[in-house]
């Protein structure tokens, strides 16, 4: 039976045992749709995303609302989340035992929404499912992979909506590689 997203929550924010916890404001949980066929995952909470406990609500989070309207869809049409829950000091990379302290919550969460794509936002989250590619070759194409005991096959990795934000040809390729989503779904969808 799926479990509901409110009490894997509530559970984790109880019961996760990541040190991250120590230094952030507030646990920052997934966002958006429920049933969304679309999940998208970032690295780790922000400062804006630690003061509001809502992950992308700073400057990448307003790239990410510009290019999901470039593809018709609005936050409460899909559903965000992070691999850590809570902000790192001064935005550092999250340290792998960080990683692994938020990892069942990160899996309970996308067990329940079940999506037909998830899609990685930058390396951390890629390399967390699938640790030995690279970022800048993976980069816009699909990916089609059973993992035993998880509901989701097909992933997409695009670069990080910070890490492009300033970056001019990783910014017009991130945009680009975006633009492919509806068409990979509706392939997803035909195949399913
Ligand atoms: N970057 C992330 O990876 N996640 C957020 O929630 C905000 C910025």
């Amino acid at each position: 039976m799926k479990k509901d997203l409110e009490a894997i929550h509530l559970y984790w924010i109880e019961n996760c045992t990541c040190e991250l916890k120590k230094t952030a404001n507030q646990a920052v949980k997934g966002h958006g749709n429920p049933k969304a066929d679309i999940v998208f995952i970032g690295e780790a909470p922000g400062q804006k995303e630690d003061e509001t406990g809502v992950p992308f609500v700073g400057s990448a989070g307003k790239f990410l609302d510009e290019m999901l309207s470039t593809i018709k869809l609005k936050r409460e049409d899909i559903y965000i989340t992070n691999i850590v829950k809570y902000r790192p000091p001064k935005n550092r990379d999250p340290l792998p035992e960080e990683k692994s302290a938020c990892r069942e919550w990160l899996y309970e969460e996308l067990k329940s929404i079940s999506p037909k794509l998830i899609v990685f936002l930058g390396r951390h989250s890629m390399n967390d499912f699938f640790p030995d590619l690279k970022i800048s070759t993976a980069h816009g194409k699909l990916i089609h992979k059973k993992f035993s005991d998880f509901p989701v096959e097909y992933f997409l990795p695009l670069y990080h909506p910070a890490a492009a934000l300033y970056n001019g040809s990783m910014r017009e390729t991130l945009m680009k590689d975006f633009k492919k989503i509806p068409s990979i779904l509706n392939k997803i969808e035909q195949i399913k």
